[in-house]
């Protein structure tokens, strides 16, 4: 930062300890900061790093200590500097205070590094390296980069810039990282780097007259006159920027940025940015140098412009908003996150259906609900959002329109929003903030349909491009892990039921280490929250080389997997905090069961089941709210169950991934082992473990699996089971078990496609009680972190 008016070292603590905490859903073992110190002669600085074992909070007291311990700080105020810190979830080495970042190189901190993601050549760095003078003190992976940092250093004599040095660095690095680098060999210049793991930055002016003195337009050097787009202008604008009053903010995370700044770029695979002296911001990528041609390269000639974004959240969403924990809230939210996901993408013709009470306003054209989103995405496709001048000057990417159509030749913006633009214009009428507001979804939204069309259906813009393509595969795979996962299985049996394709479901390190065969007319859908965990990541890097169409399902935008695509649907549910997945899983199985519903729509003989589908997703908030009313229930439930050893999921059909789901959460949340066990198989192994002290939830909701589930209902009542039956609101046959000693969770009854949705709340709401009551920590498990950036 270049803050103009000095700041006294606590506040600059303050801010990187707030962004890290933001951070926290990342990894919480242990953390670090390197700040500047006072060095004695008036103005001189040296890097001070401060580490320790366990939370933000701990460090928090630990810096606490050190300010306590230096006499020096004492009125010393900063008008410039850099500070880097790190919440870290430990891969190599136990997670201590050694081995917590910054990493440095020696005791004088020449170069100290942050890292998230891992060095996979680590093992052959480090010898090199010890054998020319490096000495390490930590188990980590990280900390060969400082050293390699100070060895390229000195092969240079010095003579090289920071940007420069990290470019030559990162050419020997293998493997996946964000990395910021700062050095006392270059007081107030800081760079980052990013190959494989998320980095984005943002800028906040808090003089604006002074920073616009201090730059004047170029100061990355270049023309930014009429030549150049819109788009690129307004982006080198952001990136032109910095000097006096100007803070720049990088994270791993658009969360940790939002209380700061929403004018954000997200930085690609390659790319390096260098804040210079003078608060600077230059963006290079060296992707396609090798390191050889790299030490001769003229960095000039490797800046690239990156096109900025606007962060659409609300402050707000990343609070607990009056909730205790963040699961709490997410749990709670889902009736508006529901509707979120499917707002403008299911279309009743003729009763536009307000799925909830939203914040956000609503939009109808023409008889029909329009995503808001959607609208302003036809608009920045035909440029208008530029001229109209939306706040903080950001449009979206231009490749929106085009980039993600594979195997066909580019449409031009123009052409296909051309048919559009009218029912954009009227959109913008009625609501012009919100036309006027860049899209949330990174996935390309396009065609407003025509009025008057009869039957309701599906829009899903981000795939529109490529439903034929998926139409003629040889089957979807789909791939994901923990949560995302259990979204597949529903998914699975939703595509049989309404569009009667082949579908195999894959865990994505399973799917890895098998190396199983893909094929070039497989598509292939990767379905993860965050759009960044690395086995889906890798999996969809192998899927793409073997030239499979690739699909994304994610809540990221701008995310790794939403941008290595060829096509696919933001859940649009809100940043996603507590580590256990809640309101995601829930989005994730309404967007995947729209996909289905859209692949399957040229069949007459199922059209009545895809409207009874359609009117239930409409439903769905109403339905979910509803089910939000088992809280008090629930609570009671964990206060009985909060003891057991082990909690046992019953459930077949759409719902055995119910059963999954619930034990997941259990056992990662509540620390109970769980299971969840497909009823089918009950027969063949899991009946001897049943007697009368084994707390089963059984999934016995009204689907087709209804009769059978009474069956097995009845088969472990037989075996003195102590059962919780999970059933619909009204159905009598379940009322006898009452009498039996079972207890009832009644939930309203839906479409089979959907009823996993309303079941898993009441269960979501179950582990939330169990690990409040048992007293864990419900928004960061032990050991979890709810981004899995490593392999
Ligand atoms: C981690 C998290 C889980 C999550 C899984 C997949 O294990 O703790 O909650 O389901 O990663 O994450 P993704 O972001 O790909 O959905």
């Amino acid at each position: 930062a270049n803050y103009g008016v000095g700041q006294p070292i606590q506040a600059i603590l303050d801010t990187l300890f707030d962004g890290l905490q933001r951070l926290e859903y990342r990894g919480y073992d242990s953390a670090g900061v390197c700040v500047d110190a006072p060095a004695g002669e008036p103005g001189a600085r040296c890097p001070l790093v401060i580490k320790h074992q366990g939370k933000i909070s701990d460090l928090r007291v630990r810096a606490a200590e050190v300010l306590e311990e230096n006499t020096l700080f004492a009125g010393e105020l900063y008008s410039t500097h850099v500070g880097i810190g790190h919440t870290r979830w430990a891969t190599h080495g136990p997670p201590n205070a050694t081995n917590s970042h910054p990493h440095v190189n020696g005791p004088d901190g020449e170069f100290v590094v942050v890292h998230n993601g891992i060095i996979t050549n680590h093992a052959t760095l480090k010898p090199f390296l010890a054998k020319n003078g490096a000495v390490f003190v930590s188990d980590t992976d990280t900390e060969v980069v400082p050293h390699l940092c100070e060895y390229l250093w000195k092969k240079r004599g010095g003579k090289v810039s920071l940007g420069q040095l990290a470019m030559e660095v990162c050419s020997r690095l293998e493997g996946a990282y964000a990395l910021l680098i700062r050095s006392a060999r270059y007081p107030n210049e800081l760079v980052a780097c990013k190959q494989g793991s998320p980095l984005v930055y943002g800028l906040k002016r808090r003089d604006p007259a002074a920073a616009n003195g201090a730059t004047n337009g170029d100061a990355t050097g270049r023309d930014q006159g009429g030549a150049v787009s819109s788009a690129s202008r307004l982006s080198a604008s952001l990136l032109g920027a910095g000097g006096a009053g100007t803070e720049f903010w990088l994270a791993s995370d658009s969360a940790a940025l939002l209380t700061h700044t929403r004018d954000v770029v997200v930085l690609e695979d390659g790319d390096l940015l260098h804040v210079d002296a003078y608060g600077r911001p230059h963006v290079f990528n060296s992707l396609a140098m090798t390191s050889r041609t790299l030490a001769k390269a003229d960095m000039a000639d490797l800046e690239v412009k990156r096109e900025g974004r606007k962060i659409e959240a609300e402050v707000e969403s990343i609070m607990k908003g009056g909730y205790d924990h963040y699961m709490q809230k997410e749990i709670h939210e889902q009736p508006k996150t529901l509707a979120d996901t499917m707002r403008g993408r299911v279309v009743l013709d003729g009763k536009p259906f307000k799925p909830v009470k939203s914040s956000a306003p609503d939009v109808i054209f023409s008889g029909h609900f329009i995503d808001p989103c959607e609208s302003a995405s036809l608009f920045s496709g035909s440029n208008i959002a530029a001229a109209s001048g939306a706040e903080g000057g950001f449009e979206l990417p231009s490749r929106i329109g085009g980039k993600k159509a594979r195997a066909k030749e580019p449409t031009p913006a123009g052409a296909l929003f051309s048919g559009a633009l009218l029912g954009a214009a009227a959109a913008a009428t009625a609501a012009p903030d919100k036309a006027a507001a860049p899209a949330s979804a990174g996935f390309m939204e396009e065609g407003i349909p025509a009025a008057g069309e009869s039957e309701p259906f599906i829009k899903l813009g981000g795939l529109s491009d490529h439903v034929e393509g998926i139409l003629r595969c040889r089957r979807i795979v789909f791939i994901a892990c923990g949560t995302s996962y259990h979204a597949c299985l529903v998914a699975r049996k939703t595509l049989e039921e309404f569009a009667a394709m082949p579908v195999v479901v894959e865990l994505a390190g399973d799917f890895m280490d098998r190396e199983a065969p893909v094929f070039r007319d497989d598509t292939c859908v990767f379905v993860s929250q965050s759009g960044e965990t690395a086995d889906t990541l890798r999996a969809l890097e192998y899927a793409k080389a073997k030239g499979a169409l690739c699909v994304g399902i994610t809540n990221t935008v701008g995310s790794a997997i939403s941008n290595a695509t060829h096509c696919g649907v933001h859940l649009n549910a809100g940043f996603e905090i507590g580590v256990a997945s809640t309101k995601a899983y829930t989005s994730q199985i309404v967007a995947l069961t729209m996909m289905a519903l859209l692949l399957g729509a040229d069949s007459r003989a199922k059209m009545p089941k895809r409207i009874a589908a359609m009117r239930a997703l409409a439903r769905l908030p109403d339905d979910a709210r509803e089910v939000l009313e088992l809280d008090a229930s629930m609570h009671k439930l964990a206060e009985q169950l909060k003891d057991a050893q082990s909690l046992i999921f019953f459930g077949r059909g759409y719902n055995f991934s119910t059963a999954l789901e619930a034990a997941l959460k259990v056992k990662e949340v509540a620390l109970i082992h769980s299971e969840g066990i497909n009823a089918g198989e009950m027969k063949h192994g899991p009946l001897a473990l049943v007697d009368e002290n084994l707390p089963i939830v059984v999934i016995a909701t009204q689907d087709a699996m209804h009769r059978k589930m009474e069956s097995v209902i009845q088969q472990l009542l037989a075996r003195s089971a102590k059962l919780v039956i999970l059933c619909n609101t009204g159905d009598d046959a379940m009322t006898q078990f009452e009498g039996r000693g079972c207890t009832l969770i009644r939930v309203p009854r839906t479409v089979d496609a959907l009823q996993p949705i309303i079941n898993i709340i009441p269960l979501q709401l179950l582990s939330y009680h169990l690990t409040t009551l048992r007293g864990f920590n419900v928004d960061q498990p032990r050991n979890l972190a709810k981004s899995v950036t490593v392999t």
